[in-house]
């Protein structure tokens, strides 16, 4: 695997920080955890890991409000600790990637501080301030992506400001020069410092409308999470002055070797928007997450639709992103999968199997199932002021590492940051030693990745396969085949020989001119040359 264009042919892990190994006894998950997790991540076969927010932070929205952005948050660690995770990591052949939040700061930030202390404060425009209509109204109908109005009055200035968040999070003005080269500062700071890369935080909602227009209303073409807010922003997110400032960003990354690996959290509807996000000539993200995928039923029509139109409509240089469970979407195990083991062995095969870059979520790779949490003990402030039905905590719980009380998270007589699943039935350390879990096929599965050059650059080419099943062949030589249906079936195949299946007791079985699925089987295959 070239050094340059690790990103495209490796695997990348998220880890959810606070809640992936806590060292200390606070409860709360740490650098230091992750240190002390490196065998799991090198043995499992990641190649790169994801950091949720790492900078400090009052965690009004647990690091996505950042108010320092060149140091680590103190219940995380400090910057030693992470320059030596960085390193260690490297030793192990995996990269570390930090999460960045330019669209807003925290209202603690010493820029908000100063900008909203007068109009004329130095930082005033580095925010995005407006007078109220003639009524006294919001200067506009935006809404906030948590709910209610996305602008705040200030009554010292007798101006509002807006935030597209929670009115904690101001956005920043991207209009400014000042706040591009800041950010860039920024980028540099941590790429010095051996960084891997970033997942840009809200990618698509930097810049705003100049003018500040109204947003229409929502369509039902619309995403689910559009409708929700009842307009379709056009002009408070999604503007496309934003692919200025990744052209400038792509060229201070690529000055880095390898190449800083910058990924959009792009929540776009469409994907020609999302293929526009890797630049008209391969000149902006790196990377970036295909929401379309997400939030697609599970279903293998549906799945294989997103992806042959993402495979028709991106650009040749531009490499699809597959991931299915996230901090703010919860669990695909839960989401897609109703908890049926079956069908996550489906998924964790379709993720690692297609073209591009996979993302595992921590705890996919043992099939984590969300984790329901109790009304008084929500965490997650869009669960405590909207309702906790909308709360994301269920899919942030700690890492079930062993069955012991707390986990092997935390100490046994430590109540951790946020309740533990049922660990006993679900664990790493149980599943690790049983050779046909969820964990080993997750662990095979990365392993003949790395081995197999179709798998890991070959084309997509979907192949005929009866309703309820989904077949394709990467490059010349393998065949993925799916079966998602509640029903047998068989599909043609040229002699082929299974590599790896779901059922796990076929892994090396020979198939000639048919192939033979159960209800949710899957298999890898390498066609007999
Ligand atoms: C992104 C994050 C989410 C956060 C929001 C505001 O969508 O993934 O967790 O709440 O941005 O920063
Ligand atoms: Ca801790």
């Amino acid at each position: 695997m070239s050094d340059r264009t690790w990103w495209r042919e490796g695997v990348l892990y998220q880890i959810y920080v606070r809640s992936f190994a806590d060292s200390n006894g606070d409860g709360i998950g740490d650098l230091r955890g992750i240190l002390d997790h490196l065998d799991h991540l090198e043995w499992l076969g990641v190649d790169g890991i994801w950091l949720s927010p790492t900078m400090p932070s009052p965690n009004l929205d647990w690091g996505y409000d950042v108010s320092e952005y060149r140091d680590v948050h103190p219940d995380l660690g400090d910057l030693a600790t992470l320059d030596r995770l960085v390193a260690e990591a490297r030793s192990r052949g995996i990269r570390v990637l930090l999460d960045l939040v330019p669209n807003h700061t925290s209202d603690q930030h010493p820029w908000f501080v100063d900008a909203r202390s007068s109009k004329e404060a130095v930082r005033r425009d580095w925010y995005v301030w407006a007078d109220p209509r003639p009524d006294g109204s919001p200067p506009n109908n935006w809404v906030s992506v948590f709910g209610g109005p996305a602008w705040e009055f200030e009554p010292s200035s007798g101006q509002y400001f807006l935030h597209n968040f929670l009115t904690e999070q101001p956005d920043l003005n991207w209009w400014s020069e000042d706040v591009r080269g800041e950010f860039e500062d920024i980028l540099r700071f941590w790429l010095d410092r051996g960084i891997a890369g970033f997942r840009i935080d809200v990618a698509h909602g930097l810049v705003k409308d100049r003018t500040l227009r109204d947003d229409p209303p929502a369509t039902d073409d619309d995403l689910a999470d559009v409708r929700r807010l009842g307009q379709r922003p056009v002009h408070k997110m999604n503007r496309p002055e934003v692919h200025e400032i990744y052209q400038r960003w792509r060229a201070i990354a690529d000055a880095y070797d390898p190449p800083g690996v910058l990924v959009g959290e792009t929540c776009v509807p469409g994907l020609d928007q999302l293929a526009r996000f890797y630049g008209t000539s391969d000149d902006e993200l790196h990377l970036c997450f295909n929401f379309p995928f997400i939030f697609a039923d599970f279903d293998a029509e549906a799945l294989r639709k997103v992806v042959e139109e993402t495979e028709a409509v991106f650009p040749s240089s531009a490499w699809p992103v597959w991931t299915a469970s996230n901090h703010d979407l919860g669990r695909f195990p839960t989401r897609w999968c109703g908890g049926r083991e079956a069908g996550t062995r489906w998924a964790l095969m379709t993720l690692l199997t297609l073209r591009g870059t996979p993302f595992l979520y921590y705890g996919d790779e043992i099939g984590m199932t969300n984790v329901p949490v109790a009304e008084g003990e929500v965490r997650d402030t869009v669960g405590v002021r909207l309702s906790s039905e909308a709360g994301r905590d269920p899919g942030r719980t700690p890492m079930q590492w062993n069955a012991d009380r707390g986990a092997g998270f935390t100490g046994s007589e430590v109540r951790p940051w946020l309740p533990i699943g049922d660990a006993g039935s679900r664990n790493v350390a149980e599943q690790r030693s049983d050779r046909g879990s969820t964990l080993n096929l997750c662990r095979d599965l990365i392993a003949l990745r790395r081995r197999t050059p179709e798998l890991r650059s070959g084309t997509y080419r979907s192949l005929p396969s009866p309703p309820g099943t989904w077949a394709w062949r990467r490059g010349a030589g393998i065949v993925v085949a799916l079966n998602l249906s509640d029903e047998d079936t068989t599909m043609p195949l040229e002699p082929a020989t299974i590599l790896i299946a779901t059922d796990r007791r076929r892994d090396g079985e020979q198939v000639r001119g048919e192939l033979a699925l159960d209800p949710w089987q899957g298999a890898v295959l390498g066609l007999s040359s």
